[in-house]
């Protein structure tokens, strides 16, 4: 009986053990510190530190725009934005090719600098995970704007490069895919013809390569000049109210 209860103690004491190395080992993988004043816990250099596994970037106040208003479609605070990001740029159109290039072969650095979202934020986006074709053949600074505005980590991204595209164009966008591991271009180029059936060839391509992909719900195809009207987290809720419908556009040419 004495040597049993002195085992149940050595594993009592055991797991204890374990159980404080696990809060040490968390506590150092938040970086918490006591820096702040009077021994209080410093919560901003806790947030700040923990941060970048959400969200790599400080997030930029424009006190010159009332955001609210310009989601609801306030047309006079809709121009003011246009006029606001026109005298920021001073008619600066953003980065060239090589330039897009250049910042995607530090991947940390395009993360952080171009806010994208490391996180799939919400359970329910987690578990709905989306299929993206993108029909890309120019200005990958655009293409890197739109990418950083639907890119979650648990989706998965098809960029499909026009096979006419010039050189640079197709190295940035090979650059911005090998920084992340559900991005990638596809295994075929097209060259496009608008109003073709090129167009739908490059999807078919696109479809084709998120076969090997199985674990996403929905498929959607963008080209590179748009950009999205809702989060992530609206387009899971409207999906999942289609509950396995598609919304499809036939159009027929009469000739
Ligand atoms: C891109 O911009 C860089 C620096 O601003 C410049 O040196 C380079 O010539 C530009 N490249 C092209 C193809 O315009
Ligand atoms: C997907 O798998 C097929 C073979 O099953 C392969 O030919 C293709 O290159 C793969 N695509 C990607 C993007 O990995
Ligand atoms: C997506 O595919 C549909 C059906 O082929 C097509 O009508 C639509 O124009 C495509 N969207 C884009 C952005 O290419």
């Amino acid at each position: 009986m004495r040597g049993l209860s002195q085992v149940q103690s050595t594993k009592f004491s055991v797991r204890t053990v374990v159980l404080v190395v696990v809060v040490i080992f968390l506590m150092s993988g938040l970086h918490l510190s006591r820096r702040g004043r009077k021994g209080a816990w410093n919560w901003k250099s806790i947030f700040r530190k923990a941060a970048p596994k959400v969200f790599s970037w400080e997030p930029i106040k424009v006190t010159e725009v009332d955001c609210s208003k310009v989601f609801s479609g306030d047309k006079m605070e809709l121009r003011k934005a246009v006029q606001h990001e026109k005298d920021k740029s001073h008619g600066d159109v953003g980065m060239n090719d090589s330039e897009v290039l250049r910042l995607a072969r530090t991947c940390d650095k395009l993360k952080r600098e171009r806010t994208f979202i490391t996180s799939s934020l919400s359970e329910e986006e987690s578990n709905f995970p989306l299929a993206y074709s993108i029909i890309v053949y120019k200005e990958a600074n655009q293409v890197l704007n739109l990418l950083s505005a639907i890119y979650r980590p648990q989706n998965v991204y098809c960029v499909h490069v026009d096979k006419k595209a010039q050189k640079s164009f197709r190295f940035a966008m090979e650059a911005i895919a090998d920084c992340f591991p559900n991005v990638f271009l596809a295994s075929r180029s097209v060259d496009v013809q608008w109003g073709t059936f090129s167009v739908l060839e490059t999807e078919l391509v696109c479809m084709q390569d998120l076969w090997n992909y199985t674990h996403w719900k929905y498929f959607i195809n963008l080209t590179g000049q748009e950009f999205p009207l809702k989060t992530n987290y609206e387009l899971v809720k409207i999906l999942t109210a289609y509950n396995g419908a598609n919304d499809v556009i036939v159009s027929r040419r009469w000739w």
